[in-house]
């Protein structure tokens, strides 16, 4: 049986001072929630502050992105004993965000996948076709090349801790969600290729689906077999709209 997990992304949204607001508003709201893994991820300088507010609430904190080596001279960068420090549990790695504006590589999503499962982190793998991809029937291509990428020479006894995201690029912030039955094909398709990975700690991993998840769509994606849960943008940024989410049952 999956935990589902629901991620808020902030992106580059939120000082500090606007993450702790958010936290202290958002703690009440989904204080008695049961069954579903809550995970923030706020922008670095945040991770700190938020990690201190929701301890022993069970919420875990999520970079957005990472570096690969333990530390050395790359400016601007950010190691995983440093996010570890400051109390987070999860990275997201390769968001399209990252690939379409960083340049970020299947290689380097793999190494920075790796090192955060050797350092006791859980990944959060984002992969995901864009709007021609998806027109030229390329989607399957695109998400198991992005997949296989991503999860190479990781042992299946370390599968298990790896989650996926599902991220369309033209779902992202335009409102135009997948639909449940296009998000949960793909989500097949993810876990048949898993499967053929890892075999059966294939059936462990969570895979979320993200593209302009809503209060009121989030119900409908979540009853399909292989939707484990949502990585959220927009709608994570409000305390209301991100606890109606997660008490979505
Ligand atoms: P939106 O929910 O704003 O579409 O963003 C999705 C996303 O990119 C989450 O990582």
């Amino acid at each position: 049986m999956r935990v589902p997990l629901i991620a808020g992304n902030w992106k580059m949204y939120k000082t500090a001072a606007e993450a702790e607001a958010f936290v202290l508003a958002f703690l009440p709201l989904v204080s008695g929630v049961r069954g579903v893994e809550i995970v923030l991820a706020p922008p670095y300088p945040s991770i700190g502050a938020v990690a201190l507010l929701v301890r022993g609430s069970g919420i875990g904190v999520a970079s957005q992105n990472v570096h690969y080596a333990d530390e050395g001279a790359f400016t601007g960068e950010v190691s995983i004993r440093m996010l570890q420090e400051a109390g987070a549990t999860h990275c997201i790695i390769g968001h399209s965000e990252r690939r379409q504006y960083f340049a970020e590589s299947d290689d380097a999503v793999n190494r920075k996948v790796r090192a955060t499962l050797a350092a006791g982190l859980t990944p959060i793998l984002c992969v995901g076709e864009t709007d021609p991809e998806r027109e030229g029937g390329k989607t399957f291509d695109v998400v198991g090349r992005q997949l296989a990428g991503g999860t190479k020479e990781i042992p299946a006894s370390m599968g298990s801790r790896v989650v996926v995201a599902y991220e369309p690029v033209w779902a992202i912030g335009t409102g135009k969600t997948a639909t449940p039955a296009q998000a949960q094909e793909v989500h097949a398709f993810l876990r048949g290729r898993l499967k053929e990975l890892w075999g059966g700690a294939a059936d462990a991993v969570r895979i979320l689906y993200g593209g302009s998840v809503k209060p009121d769509n989030i119900a409908a994606l979540m009853a399909n077999e292989d939707i484990d849960g949502a990585l959220v943008g927009g709608a994570s940024l409000s305390p209301g709209s991100f606890a109606k989410i997660v008490t979505f049952h």
